[in-house]
């Protein structure tokens, strides 16, 4: 493959996103591909280094603004450090959470503005969009449940965790605005089914996607 592949999954909390990375991570590499496995905030030492401040609470207290920019700056670490050099050397990029999950927390549950968001967002994605995002769906209820019985005993709620269920809905019906608005890029799916029926058409979705990307080639690059 001449150039790589980017996902992102995306949703609320406990709806899936990690356990079907793992899943869709272990597919493909049986299948050849050369994939990275990473996650929003982090995936870079010095996106990891921000990933702390942001979900302890620490910057909570400094402002919207403050946290949407500490945000933006891991991510752009996160894209030029890792993400565009793996998808350039033709590795297939899966990350847990992106920009999307900006959009929404930071930018409809954040009160942030629009305008500001876009500008954050341009300058930390810097043009490298997924090529597809799947976005995990869940009644917040049924996603905060299994979220919960994850952590282990004495393990404390994170600070998005934590946020009261109408926050969620709110999250809820802004990721599925995103699909709607972008069909070209995200995948909704129904992550109340269970893991191996979500990891099947999962698996669906990025084989075509995959095979649409690799038609899309010019024989000369293909030829390399
Ligand atoms: N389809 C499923 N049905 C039932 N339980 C599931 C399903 N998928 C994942 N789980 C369980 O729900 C919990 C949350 O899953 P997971 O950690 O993958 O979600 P997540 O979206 O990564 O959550 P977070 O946003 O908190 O990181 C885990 O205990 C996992 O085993
Ligand atoms: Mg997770």
């Amino acid at each position: 493959m001449a150039r790589g592949f980017f996902i992102s999954f995306e949703g609320g909390e406990g709806v899936g996103k990690t356990t079907q990375i793992k899943r869709l991570a272990e597919y493909l590499r049986e299948a050849g591909h050369e994939v990275i496995e990473t996650r929003e905030p982090g995936g870079s030492p010095g996106a990891e280094a921000v990933r702390h401040v942001l979900l302890s609470g620490a910057a909570e207290a400094l402002g919207a603004k403050l946290e949407a920019i500490l945000f933006a700056a891991a991510r752009s670490d996160h894209v030029e450090t890792v993400i565009r050099p793996a998808v350039e050397a033709g590795k297939i990029v899966l990350t847990d959470r992106f920009m999307d999950s900006s959009r929404v927390y930071q930018g409809v549950t954040g009160g942030l503005s629009e305008d500001f968001m876009d500008a954050l967002e341009r300058v930390a994605v810097n043009g490298m969009v997924p090529d597809l995002t799947f976005i995990l769906d869940i009644e917040p209820e049924e996603g905060l449940k299994r979220a919960a019985s994850r952590r282990s005993e004495g393990e404390a709620a994170d600070r998005f965790e934590k946020e009261q269920v109408e926050i969620h809905q709110r999250r809820r019906q802004a990721f599925l605005e995103i699909a709607d608005n972008e069909p070209e890029r995200c995948i909704v799916i129904d992550a109340s089914a269970d893991a191996d029926k979500i990891a099947n058409d999962i698996r669906k979705c990025v084989s075509e996607a995959l095979s649409v990307a690799a038609e899309d080639t010019p024989k000369k690059s293909r030829a390399k």
